[in-house]
């Protein structure tokens, strides 16, 4: 059983034309084993999270009751991407778990609506916000490493509290980085084989072979963002997780769950303060 369906094309030669629709389930069953086993790992056998104290020990009446995390713009560009996002799994997926319906239209319809939403936070996330927030900094890998040494029972200094944004949260947003640029830029070439109000047809652009690749690659990030949304709402809807998804809706956080979470020299928030400037061992 191969990744790949092949089709022979009119002069002989063997081309791919997409990935093996049993990767749906593979994908589907992923997600929903990996959210089993974290839920378990939790509930049952997970020490409670301790950090290292902050230095210097943060002052709480510095920080705002409402501590903001994300702007009107920025909440705006995540709901307006995940109802893109949802609507093309559905209509891509659907059609091929049986449910027959004309899926092409929603679906190149909801990939404009999704691009031009990534190209919106592409460049608002440049200008606007703190572009390096959501990559990984010398402090998450050195506490990823003491975190991993703790989980094998081996003697560690605890990790510091977060910036804005944990490690975890970092690598996966660079993961549905690279599978979302994928399917966004296949998906534009494949608007070329079919009728839209941006371009004429122009079913030859590429040959077969090329074609048939760009279908796989679309195929497997489609495939890969099953299990990648599965483990995001999973997440969005964990009883410990309710004040960040709740930040994505009102776009702050209280206070308490902020200093329970995050360093304030990692994470400035309100009025600026000397003792909030990361020191050089930062
Ligand atoms: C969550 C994101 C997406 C998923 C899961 C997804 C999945 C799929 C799948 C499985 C197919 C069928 C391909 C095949 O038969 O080999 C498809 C077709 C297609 N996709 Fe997507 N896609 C996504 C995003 C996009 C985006 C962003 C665009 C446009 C910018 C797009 C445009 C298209 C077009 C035009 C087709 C139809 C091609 C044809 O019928 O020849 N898709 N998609």
């Amino acid at each position: 059983m191969g990744l790949v369906e092949w089709a022979t094309d009119p002069w002989g030669l063997s081309v791919p034309i997409h990935v093996a629709w049993f990767l749906i389930w593979v994908a589907l069953i992923a997600g929903i084993a990996f959210l089993m086993v974290h839920a378990t790992y939790l509930r049952y056998f997970a020490k409670p999270r301790r950090f290292a104290a902050e230095r210097p020990t943060p002052i709480a009446d510095e920080i705002p009751q409402r501590v903001m995390r994300h702007s009107a713009a920025a909440r705006a560009f995540h709901w307006i991407m995940s109802a893109a996002m949802l609507v093309l799994l559905f209509t891509a997926f659907l059609p091929k778990a049986g449910l027959q319906f004309d899926w092409v239209t929603y679906h190149w319809i909801a990939g404009a609506v999704l691009t031009a939403s990534i190209l919106f936070h592409i460049i608002h996330a440049s200008f606007w916000l703190d572009f390096r927030a959501i990559w990984p900094d010398q402090i998450d890998m050195k506490d990823a490493w003491h975190r991993t040494l703790a989980f094998f029972g081996r003697p560690a200094p605890l990790p510091r509290k977060f910036a804005k944004y944990p490690l975890e949260n970092k690598l996966y947003h660079g993961v549905i980085m690279i599978v979302g640029l994928a399917v966004i830029v296949t998906g534009v070439f494949m608007m070329f084989r079919i009728r839209t109000i941006f371009f004429a047809r122009e079913p030859y652009l590429f040959s077969d072979m090329t074609w048939g690749m760009i279908y796989v690659l679309h195929g497997l990030a489609g495939v890969g963002l099953i299990a990648l949304i599965i483990v995001h709402i999973y997440f969005g809807v964990r009883p410990e997780k309710l004040p960040i998804t709740k930040s994505m809706i009102f776009g702050w956080m209280c206070r308490e769950f902020y200093l329970h979470e995050h360093d304030p020299a990692r994470w400035v928030v309100g009025r600026p303060h000397a003792s909030h400037v990361p020191s050089a061992e930062d």
